[in-house]
């Protein structure tokens, strides 16, 4: 099945009032943001659909559902953007069929098109997290990497799946932010931007600054970025609202400390910078890096920092028999 008619188009230039109005309405800054994202988003996030990336979502996977019966049968991923969670777990044989959804069209658009590329059994449709348009009882599986921070009401978002989830059924959402690695991330961001920025206009390094009217379509876009970004989240809140929406078995989990305050700046130095002039020795140095770092935060640091000051939280339940 593609995308039902009834879809909206994708809408990926949107005018400056379409802005100024998305400044107070946060769905439609959802829409108008990934909209304009989506065709480039693969790119700006090093999404891949091949092994690197099908570990690190089976990963994320096994972090909190490692003894899982696999495979579940029809997966539904929330907020997929260009379909990097669900499309790389089938492909590590986490779920037989899938179905993806999201705020924006140009992401479901994408999502689709990536899942056809692949030859996965995938679905889609336009779909607002806070009211699934699915019947109840449908799915063995319900995913979803960096949405929940966007939804303005989560618990009633995690009440819609586990009405769409199958008795038994699981959900795993991982990606999101944690309340202090939000605050260090922004932080490590804005001063790498600032730096760059302003590096780049002295005499020697000119070459290496953006055109300006492309910074300023960045601006503009974090502006909306600001808008689009609604929660962090303490781990045990999370667990909270799951147990309050009806869930069962809830379980959290949170990775990246050091590697989250080299990502960050990284990738923030890579949108600051022209494209052409980081090579494969930068992607090298920059997953080479991040990997190094994950394996300290993993073997040494999680011995001794506190779960709530890594970057990433993950959270699973189960539907109630
Ligand atoms: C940060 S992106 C993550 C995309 C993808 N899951 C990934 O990890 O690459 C968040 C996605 O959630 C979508 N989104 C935001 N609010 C939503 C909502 N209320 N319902 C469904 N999708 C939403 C956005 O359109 C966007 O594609």
């Amino acid at each position: 099945m593609t995308s039902p008619t009834s879809d909206p188009a994708p809408n990926p230039h949107a005018t400056a009032d379409e802005v100024e109005a998305a400044l107070a309405d946060t769905k439609l800054a959802q829409v108008l943001y990934h909209d304009w994202e989506a065709e480039t988003y693969d790119d700006k996030w090093s999404i891949s659909y091949d092994e690197r990336c099908i570990d690190y979502a089976r990963g994320r996977f096994d972090a909190v559902a490692a003894d899982e019966p696999l495979p579940y049968g029809h997966a539904l991923e929330l907020g997929c953007g260009t379909g990097f969670f669900l499309l790389n777990l089938m492909q590590g044989g986490i779920a037989t069929k899938g179905s993806v959804t999201d705020l924006s069209p140009g992401m479901v658009k994408v999502a689709l098109r990536n899942a056809a590329n692949l030859g996965l059994d995938v679905d889609g449709r336009v779909a607002d997290a806070e009211t699934i348009p699915y019947d109840d009882n449908t799915f063995d599986l319900v995913v979803g990497h960096a949405v929940l921070h966007h939804i303005p009401d989560v618990e009633k978002s995690l009440r819609e799946v586990l009405r769409v989830l199958k008795p038994g059924g699981r959900f795993i959402f991982a990606g999101e932010p944690s309340t202090i690695g939000d605050f260090y991330a922004r932080w490590l961001s804005r001063a790498t931007w600032a730096a760059t920025t302003k590096v780049t206009k002295l005499g020697p390094l000119q070459g290496w600054r953006r055109p300006q009217a492309e910074l300023d379509e960045s601006s503009r876009a974090a502006a909306l970025e600001a808008v689009v970004d609604i929660h962090t989240f303490d781990p045990s809140d999370l667990e909270r609202m799951s147990t309050s929406a009806g869930a069962v078995n809830v379980k959290t989990a949170t990775e990246e400390f050091a590697a989250a305050m080299l990502g960050w700046p990284v990738r923030t130095f890579e949108a600051a910078v022209p494209p052409e002039k980081l090579g494969w020795g930068w992607a090298r140095f920059a997953f080479g890096g991040w990997k190094r770092l994950t394996w300290v935060d993993e073997n040494i640091l999680r011995k001794v920092v506190p779960p709530k000051f890594f970057y990433n939280v993950i959270i699973t339940g189960t539907k109630p028999e």
